[in-house]
């Protein structure tokens, strides 16, 4: 599998960092498309990949698979196109599906053009439990709480405040940089509207905290990830750059465990 990666950022770095230690060389990072002309040049030559600056002649090499590493425009403006070309496409900036219409017509092209589209867990987890409860239908409450320092809200605050309380068709309106979570959870199960979602400033915070609860006729289940940003971009965590690795270390293995 040849992998081509948009962006030449914090994920994208790590991805090709991690990708290039993997011993099994069927899955490499071969191309890498961006605007940062000096970063491109260096990638390129330490990880042996080829720079491009146009996305046509990117999406021209000989590449499998499209990493998106970039932003929720990035997806917008460029998915399709990945997908016309053949290419099976990941996507970390999932706030772009916050646009249901948007959602609609990728997973229509994706089923005529027969190629896939994968979606990270990103800095949450439980998505294997929230399909499996679901799959019958019978999934009935699903909610996050959100927990951040006032800094990463944008905000400034001296104690707990509560920012925001409702659906998550509404968390999407108004936090739209900081719900990526909240769609993953959506699309996983019950949609937007009913996905109810909390998000918490606290001055305390050091980390970026989730806590998943969910009821349905499987029982419950409540989860809390405490997530560890990353050195290159704190507004990152660690565990959304892992998911998008994992996905790649595991693409091909005959047996899928978990999914
Ligand atoms: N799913 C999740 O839980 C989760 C968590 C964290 C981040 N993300 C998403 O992942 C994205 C990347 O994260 P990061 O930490 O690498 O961010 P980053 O800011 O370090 O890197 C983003 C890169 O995208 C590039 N870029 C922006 N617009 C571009 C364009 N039009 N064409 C080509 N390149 C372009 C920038 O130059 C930069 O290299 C974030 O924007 C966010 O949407 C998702």
């Amino acid at each position: 599998m040849k992998i081509g990666i948009i962006g030449t950022g914090n994920i994208a770095q790590f991805l090709l960092e991690e990708i290039s230690k993997v011993e099994n060389r069927d899955v490499a990072i071969v191309s890498v498309f961006g605007r940062n002309q000096e970063v491109g040049k260096e990638l390129a030559a330490n990880f042996g990949v080829t720079f491009f600056d146009d996305f046509g002649a990117f999406l021209d090499s000989p590449i499998d698979l499209v990493v998106e590493a970039a932003t929720v425009e990035v997806v917008k403006q460029m998915a399709s196109e990945v997908i016309n070309a053949g290419k099976h496409l990941v996507v970390s900036s999932v706030g772009a599906f916050a646009d249901s219409e948007f959602y609609r017509e990728l997973q229509l092209l994706v089923d005529q053009k027969g190629k896939d589209i994968f979606i990270p867990s990103g800095a949450i987890g439980g998505i294997d439990i929230i399909k499996s409860a679901n799959a019958l239908g019978g999934l009935h409450e699903v909610s996050i709480t959100t927990r951040k320092s006032p800094a990463s809200l944008g905000m400034n605050v001296d104690e707990e405040t509560i920012v925001f309380e409702g659906s998550a068709t509404e968390a999407i309106q108004l936090f739209p940089k900081n719900i990526n979570v909240a769609i993953v959870l959506s699309l996983a199960g019950i949609g937007e509207e009913k996905t109810r979602v909390a998000i918490i400033a606290d001055p305390k915070a050091t980390k970026n905290t989730h806590t998943i609860k969910a009821v349905g006729d499987f029982g419950q289940f409540e989860l809390v990830v405490e997530n560890e940003p990353m050195k290159r971009n704190p507004k990152t965590s660690a565990l959304a750059a892992l998911s998008i690795l994992s996905i790649l270390k595991n693409m091909g293995s005959r047996v899928k465990v978990g999914s």
